[in-house]
């Protein structure tokens, strides 16, 4: 029903307001049948595509084109920009001997993701990293090792340029 329909309805701030709000909904009760767990309030906008095991917040949104490919928590009050990645596992690399596309994975590592955390546009997170409440990730950073509450990272690697409210 997701990816059959609701995926492809337009964007919940599209022309025309109702339909935006529809598609909203429905992107919402998808979610609520879909997810390990599905707040209230959620906006899960268009195109975006997502492993079941996500689990997310109350007041909290999967962005545009977003990529969650495996388990993933996130927590109330999260806003992402458009096309973010989250990566939960790596291809295995460890032999030589053989071509990197029949090594299979590694172990699952669950990303986690506080309350009030904004995620720009085309960032991404990697296998296991931890967002502490309230963390700003800049556009386009690419975020390889936890993050401090209220920290604002930036670049590739993510790195901490502020900490907000001081
Ligand atoms: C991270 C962000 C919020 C920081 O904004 P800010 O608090 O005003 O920070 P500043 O502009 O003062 O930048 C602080 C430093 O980080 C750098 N920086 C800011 N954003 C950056 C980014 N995305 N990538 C790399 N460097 C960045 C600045 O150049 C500056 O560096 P300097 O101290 O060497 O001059 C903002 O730059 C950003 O990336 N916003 C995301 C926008 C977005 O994706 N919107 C989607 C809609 S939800």
């Amino acid at each position: 029903m997701y990816y059959g329909i609701g995926r492809w309805l337009p964007r919940p701030d599209c022309r025309i307001r109702a339909l935006g709000y529809i598609a909203k909904r429905f992107r919402g009760f998808c979610g609520k049948l879909m997810l390990e767990r599905c707040g209230k309030n959620v906006n899960i906008c268009d195109h975006a595509s997502f492993s079941t095991r996500v689990k997310l917040g109350n007041n909290s949104g999967i962005g545009r084109r977003a990529n969650i490919s495996g388990a993933c928590t996130i927590g109330d009050n999260v806003i992402m920009g458009p096309e973010v990645c989250i990566f939960t596992m790596n291809h295995r690399t460890d032999r030589v001997d053989i071509p990197i596309k029949y090594q299979g994975n590694t172990e699952e590592r669950e990303v986690f993701i506080g309350d009030d955390c904004w995620i720009g546009c085309r960032a991404m997170l990697l296998p296991g990293v931890k967002l502490g409440r309230g963390v700003v990730v800049g556009a386009g950073a690419v975020v390889s090792k936890d993050v401090p509450d209220y920290s604002v990272v930036v670049g590739n690697p993510a790195r901490v340029v502020k900490t907000r409210g001081q």
